[in-house]
């Protein structure tokens, strides 16, 4: 597989498609790639001719000079999972100065409030990053379609902002979370979790799971209350936050009403090592 890593390369690679008239999917990533960033790939392909994969950590997103050090970063590991797939993959791994140009800092936005909420409140200008690298990248790509996991799905309504709000002319897909055969959500950091916390870690989905039926008949703080009492009888699980929230504002909800979609999101930290995840509640 060939890697670009300068812009004006991708670029030039992908007009000759553009020329053709193929449509261009795109999956962002950072790299450490696993089945779940794969599941993207292979959803990019269904809808598109031409699949672009970025790998970038993009430096502008941490909150935490420490967090990005450790980072992992394996691009011929990344490589050869691309290559399994045994598709026409065109992937970017640019360095920090072909992005940042030396100036490697985030433009601020207003994501009208979503950023304020859940991660927000834990990751300090994250979504800033998160939003200048994915403009960047987008006007570098241009692609027709780009493909989000909802595992993190506040970053995905904070996309979906973004390219409403500078219209932006990329059509932003989200994809079903990709799960261990245990029920945790997929991530490069489960590979880190010691053995004790990899046994307990799929409670958190279970959890979610459990959480959902009670919606169905309970409000939401009852469910949290739950959901407080169930996680303080696993000592390994710490509760960071459980919130019933809208779809689209992302704002807490206290109950359910007809017109509107709900998830649950949660955080936990099993020993030092952050675990996110949602799920759909109607
Ligand atoms: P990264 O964490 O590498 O994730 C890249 C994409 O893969 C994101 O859209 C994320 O939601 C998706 N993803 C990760 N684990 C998944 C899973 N288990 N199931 C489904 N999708 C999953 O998210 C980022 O990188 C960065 O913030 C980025 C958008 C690339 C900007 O730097």
């Amino acid at each position: 597989m060939k890697i670009y890593t300068e812009k004006t390369q991708i670029q030039k690679a992908i007009k000759l498609f553009k020329d053709k008239n193929l449509s261009i999917g795109y999956v962002p990533t950072m790299g450490a790639l696993h089945e779940g960033h794969l599941s993207l790939v292979e959803e990019a392909f269904k809808g598109n001719d031409v699949v672009v994969v970025s790998i970038f950590v993009n430096p502008t997103q941490f909150d935490n000079k420490k967090d990005l050090k450790k980072y992992p970063r394996t691009l011929e590991a990344d490589t050869r999972l691309l290559e399994s797939l045994d598709k026409d993959i065109l992937l970017y791994a640019p360095t920090v100065e072909d992005i940042y140009d030396n100036k490697t800092v985030a433009e601020h936005f207003s994501f009208d409030g979503l950023e304020f909420e859940m991660e927000g409140k834990f990751r300090t200008g994250h979504f800033d990053g998160v939003g200048t690298i994915v403009k960047k990248l987008f006007e570098i790509v241009l692609p027709d379609e780009a493909y989000f996991g909802k595992k993190d799905f506040q970053q995905l309504q904070i996309i979906k902002k973004l390219v409403e709000k500078y219209h932006i002319p990329v059509k932003v897909i989200g994809c079903e979370i990709f799960r261990e055969a245990n029920g945790l959500a997929m991530s490069s950091r489960n590979a880190r979790l010691k053995e004790a916390y990899k046994m307990e870690s799929p409670f958190i989905y279970e959890t979610l799971k459990t959480a959902k039926i009670k919606f169905g008949t309970e409000s939401a703080s009852k469910v949290t209350t739950w959901v407080e009492k169930e996680f303080a009888k696993h000592e390994l699980l710490k509760l960071q936050y459980f919130i019933i929230a809208a779809e689209d504002t992302l704002k807490p909800v206290k109950i359910k009403s007809k017109n509107n979609t709900y998830r649950a999101f949660i955080a936990v930290y099993a020993d030092e090592i952050r675990l996110i995840d949602n799920i759909a509640l109607n």
